[in-house]
Order: C-alpha cells, then structure tokens, then sequence
C-alpha cells in the first residue's frame, strides 16, 4: 500500500511540474507583456489613452489624497486603494495620513472631483488620469468618475527588476452606455449578502453601475416584506434577505457607484407568491414553493380586483426601501393555462375587449404602471411587456432578441439589452464580447440610439450555488463590461482573452472565489487534497452548454451542485490555449510548437492512469471515467496524428475514418460535461488525412 502511495506521490509529483510547466507556458507570455507595458492590460479598456515614457514608483512613501470637497465615498475608495495596492505588492504602505484626512502634499496620487455623483443613468463617471513619474492626478466631474479612474489605475500597476511602479499614460476615460448591468437571480438559488457583497465590488473593479437584483421566483420569494411578512415566511424556506440586509447591500453598492434595481417578476414566474397568498393566483391553491426548473401555469388574476391593492402596499412598501428610480416588474414567460382555464378571467377578457393573453397582460402592466408612477418608480420589463398601449415610458429589456430592442427604440422606448448576455449558458467569453447593444450595422438613427441604454449579463440561477456562482460570473462578465464601459471598436478577441486572464487573478484579491473554488469542490469529491490529476481533467473539460446540461438530470433547487462539472469553468481557457496552439501549429508546423502540442497531449493522455485510483476511491467520481478515457484516447489519437504531421506523413482516409470513431465517441458528453479539445485534436487528423466523418 505504502509503495503505491508513493509511487502514485512521485507522478503526481511529475505530474505537477508538467502542469506547472504548462500553465507556466499559458501565462509568462501575458505577465511579460504586462511588465513590459502595464497600461495594455487594462479591462474594460479606456475611451482614449496614451502612453508616455517613464514610470512612476510605487513604493511605501506612496500616498493618496482629494483637493476638493471630500465626500465619504471617494475617501473610502481612497482607502479600499490603499489596501488593495498593500495586500497586491506586499508594501507597507504608510496610510495613516488617510485617517487624518490631511491631503497630503505633491507627489503621490491626487484626486479631484466637483461633485458627488448621483446614482442615476447618464451620471456623469467619466475621468481623466495622468501618471506622470513624480505624481499621479485623477480628475473627474463626480466622485463616481474617481472611483472609476481609481480601478484602472490599480489595473495599471506594473513591475520591472526595480519593483512597482505605475506607467506614465494619459487616460481620458469615459463610458459607452450607461447602464451597464449583472442580474444575479437569487429565487432559484438563494444566494446570501456575502456573495452580493463580493460580486458587488467584482462589478465595481470591472466598472459595471448596475446591480440588477432578481428578488423573486416560482422557487423562492427572497425579500422581507413587514406589510405581508407571509410571503417570505412560507415563500422562500428561511432563506430571505432581512430590510436591514438589503439596505446594507443598497449602501455597500452606493459606495461602489453601483444602482441596485429590483425585480419582482409578475404575473408569472410567481409560485412562491402564492404559498402565502393563494387566492391572487389564477387557479385555486394550495401552491407548495416549486423545486423544478422551466416555465410554470401559476400567475396573477389580472381579472380579480382584490390582487391591485395587494400589489399597491407591497410595492409601495419596496418603493420605499429601494431608492432607485428604477423598479422592474419581470413580465416574462406568462405561460398561460391558468388564465385559459379559468371562466372569470375569460369573461373578463371578452367585457373588456382583451382579444388575447398579451392584452390582457398589458393590461395588468397598465395597473401596474399607475401604481408605480405613483409611488415615483419608473417601470422595467422584460421583452413581453413591449406591448400596444403602454406609454414609451417604460423600459424594455430584452432577453429574446436584439429585434425587439431595435423595435421598442424605432418606438421612441429605452432599452436594455440581455440577450447574448446570459452567462448562465457557459458560453465563452468571445460570444457575449462581440454580442453588441449597438452593431455597427443597427439600423436605428441617432436620437433612436441614445435610447438604448446599454445591456446586463445575467446570471441565472437554475444550476448555481453560493460555492459555484463566482466560476459562473467571473471572468467572462468582465468581457461583458468592456463591451458596455469601451468603444465600440475595441473587439480585438485576443487581447480580450489575454487581458481577461489578468483580470482573473486581480479578482481574486476582492474575495471572488471562481478560481480557487473549483479546487475545494475537487477536494470534497476525491476526499484527498491531492488533486492534480483532476485539475488536468478539468482543465481539457467544459460543462454542456445552453440548456442541455438540464436534459442530463431531473434538477431541482434542492440538487447537488457539488459535482465534477460544477468544478470545471464554463469556458476551459487553458482548453482554449490549446486549441490556438494547434491553429497555430497547422499554418506553420513550427516545431516548437509542435513539441509544446505533443507535451500537452502526453500529460493529457498520462493523466488517465492518475485519475482511475481517484474514481476507485470515490464513488461521486465515477461518473467522470469516460471522459477521463475519452480525453487518453483522443489524445492519443492526436499524438499519433502530431507525430506524422511533424515527420510531414500524410495518412489514407481509411486511417482517419478509424480515429474518427474513437473521437466521435470521445466526444459523447459524459457527468453532464463534454471535452472541450476535441475539436482541436480532430483536426490535427485532418491535417494528414483528409476530412474526419
Ligand atoms: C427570461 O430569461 N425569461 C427573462
């Protein structure tokens, strides 16, 4: 037994270095760049930079202070700077000039601003920052534009053979769209302040100002009410945020320059409404909180009189606790049996000439809308809200397509974009990067343009939980945040790509758990720290994409989320790495690169002998077996196709046809996950023997 142990110790040990070699190999070209020129990893990149020759030293004599009226919002940010800059350099940076509110003299990092920013589309949070290399000036119009222009200088710090320093850049900084959003759904996966918190400051380091909050679900009424304490007693299983809880995250994110908009969606999507209120659905209860996932009967009587004035002290009594101007109302999916099938409503419908169910939802949402006026909310809704009769004042936020966006501004209606934005989806970051509110080729005019406020990820619910949430959001929305915060020219992948895995590690210092999590949960599973091996697997492995993961199990909110899957990143950057490599390799055949590939498809190929005594010992694991096989086959397959390629041997077609199968197969999803290099590997065959079947 021993033996084995340390046998099995000695290759993972081997095993570790060739890991380490080749994430070395994915990052020292970036981190050179980065040291070489720091602005250029900056993320969302600026409206207009220069950078200048010289560099300002970071060092611990480094201060920061205001020359213009101080509000406390600038002065924590100020502070929060501090504290990153320290904990990231390991300087003891002298800050106690912070505490006495002193603006320090010249020389270190001086900031101004003439106002304090109101948290309100189209504020102002443009700055202008100078490094020059005895003093860094931060300008803005707005506390919110300090803030802003604090990210990126963070962003810029940079390290040569003399230590930190900061690069001379002039940055005149300023964003695309105004509101620039993450919906985190916490209805179907109740997710508690922390994970706001951490979110929060995530969007704030990546410049996003809105924090769309999606408070209620058929799985989870998450909001205290004082005026119906029911609904969050029996609607959501204990797991609600208190109004001390949601005021405190309304301020933390008010510190960060970040809107918190709430969404109560209805009439649909409201099971948990009616554990507590039965009689306001359309069909006779008793409604129980609902586990499952998809589009559910239950909604609101729009026909019952008694469900306006309920809604009118519930929304007032929200009205007051959230102070954003904006309040969205969902609307989506309304899925219409209950309405169908229920007399009343349909006699209502006839007597009021509603000649469909989108009538009578726009006529609930006209009700709606009175109440909200009244109480000074401006409305939001989904793309079903977009319906005849409803005043342009309202804001239309599409989730179906960018058609009905173009539509509702062709009809004098703001807009926000979200579809190609649902990071739920484990899409990579590519697509939702070149997903545009706005594409070159929109067919609206100037004034129809300014409609379009700009767009928000979203991060559904259905498969996330608190320990997994930050894999699903992070990195990718920072590629989401440049598309909103920078020019619309700015679409270089690449150097998204490049930018986004710096961006990665700097997340990480504000507490966000996307990347060491993944270890954690591989830990639980193996019931042993060492790991390695799975690491490798999951690093070659991507979760299914779309809604096809839920095809793979009968999820519920009461599921698991603790698997194998739920450890791999929605997009394997390393998986991607690899792939550009082969394209790489294939237009030149360099062979370099070629050994570089063949180390890879080794370690790959080797890894499989390593995770077996992982499965035998955990019976959670053993569902990963065939894409642990796939990935040794498909690699060696690659081998062999990299082998012939770099000897410049072709293969006959009969040659392909054989590993065509062994890939095909390889390629079968397996632990509700799929292999993401295969695509990769199938076309080094193809390189020396013609199209793959
Ligand atoms: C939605 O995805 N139903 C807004």
């Amino acid at each position: 037994m021993s033996g084995y142990v340390s046998a099995k110790s000695r290759v993972l040990f081997i095993l570790t270095l060739l890991t380490l070699g080749s994430v070395l190999a994915i990052c020292l070209p970036a981190a050179a760049a980065a040291s070489v020129d720091g602005s250029l990893k900056l993320m969302p990149v600026p409206a207009s930079m220069t950078v200048r020759e010289g560099r300002f030293r970071v060092d611990e004599d480094l201060t920061i202070g205001g020359r213009s009226p101080q509000t406390g919002r600038a002065f924590k940010a100020a502070a929060r700077f501090m504290s990153r800059l320290a904990g990231r350099t390991g300087l003891f940076l002298k800050q106690d000039f912070l505490a006495a509110q002193d603006p320090p003299g010249e020389g270190g990092v001086l900031y101004g601003f003439e106002r304090a920013g109101a948290l309100l589309p189209n504020e102002d949070e443009s700055y202008a920052l100078t490094v020059d290399p005895d003093k860094v000036t931060l300008d803005a119009k707005t506390d919110i534009g300090v803030l802003r222009g604090l990210e990126t200088l963070l962003q810029l710090l940079s390290v040569d053979e003399a230590g930190y320093y900061f690069p001379c850049v002039d940055i005149a900084d300023k964003p695309r769209f105004t509101w620039r959003g993450l919906l985190i759904d916490v209805g179907r996966h109740f997710q508690p302040v922390d994970v706001i918190k951490r979110n929060l400051d995530a969007m704030a380091a990546v410049k996003m100002n809105v924090f769309h909050w999606h408070l209620t679900e058929d799985q989870g009424f998450r909001v205290e009410s004082k005026v119906f304490p029911k609904l969050n007693q029996l609607g959501s299983d204990g797991m609600f945020y208190t109004q001390g809880q949601i005021r405190d995250i309304i301020d933390y994110a008010a510190e960060r320059g970040i809107r918190v908009m709430p969404e109560f969606d209805i009439p649909g999507h409201s099971t948990s409404w009616f554990v507590a209120y039965p009689e306001f659905s359309s069909a006779p209860g008793p409604y129980g909180i609902e586990r499952k996932f998809g589009v559910f009967g239950p909604a609101f009587n729009p026909a019952d009189e008694r469900i306006y004035p309920f809604l009118d002290a519930f929304l007032k009594e929200m009205s007051a606790l959230f102070p954003d101007p904006y309040l969205h109302i969902g609307g989506d999916e309304v899925e219409g049996h209950q309405w169908e099938a229920n007399p009343a409503i349909q006699a209502f419908k006839k007597k009021s000439g509603l000649a469909d169910n989108g009538a009578l939802q726009a006529y609930f949402n006209k009700r709606l809308l009175k109440i909200l006026t009244k109480y000074g909310k401006k409305m939001v809704g989904w793309d079903e809200v977009f319906q005849p009769g409803l005043p342009n004042d309202i804001v239309i936020h599409s989730w179906r397509g960018p058609k009905a966006l173009v539509e509702a501004a062709q009809k004098g209606y703001q807009g926000i974009l979200s579809n190609g934005y649902y990071i739920d989806l484990c899409q990579p970051a590519e697509a939702h990067y070149l997903n545009d509110p706005l594409p070159p080729d929109s067919p609206l005019d100037d004034r129809q343009k300014a409609l379009i406020l700009g767009g928000e990820a979203t991060m559904w619910s259905e498969l996330v939980t608190p320990e997994t949430i930050d894999s699903r959001i992070w990195p990718r929305t920072a590629a989401i945040a440049e598309r909103f915060w920078s020019p619309g020219s700015v679409t270089n992948v690449d150097d998204m790509y490049r930018r986004l895995g710096l961006v990665s590690v700097e997340l990480e210092e504000l507490g966000l758990l996307h990347l060491k999590n993944p270890d954690m949960l591989l830990r639980r599973l193996a019931g042993d720290p060492r790991i390695e091996p799975l690491k490798v697997l999951a690093e070659a492995v991507e979760p299914l994409k779309n809604y096809e993961r839920h095809g793979q199990a009968a999820y519920t909110s009461l599921s698991p989320f603790t698997r194998f899957v739920d450890a791999c990143a929605p997009e394997s950057l390393a998986a991607r790495a690899f792939r550009k490599n082969i394209d790489q390799f294939l237009t030149g055949k360099d062979p370099m690169l070629g050994r570089e590939i063949g180390a890879t498809l080794a370690l790959w190929k080797a890894n499989h002998v390593l995770v077996l005594p992982l499965i035998a010992a955990s019976p959670a694991l053993r569902e990963i077996e065939p894409l642990s096989l796939g990935l040794a086959r498909a690699c060696e397959v690659g081998l062999e196709a990299l082998d012939r390629l770099m000897k410049g041997q072709s293969q006959p077609a009969a040659w392909a046809e054989e590993k065509g199968k062994i890939l095909a197969e390889a390629a079968k999803p397996a632990a509700h996950a799929e292999l993401a290099v295969l695509s990769a590997v199938t076309k080094l065959v193809e390189a020396c023997a013609g199209p793959v079947k």
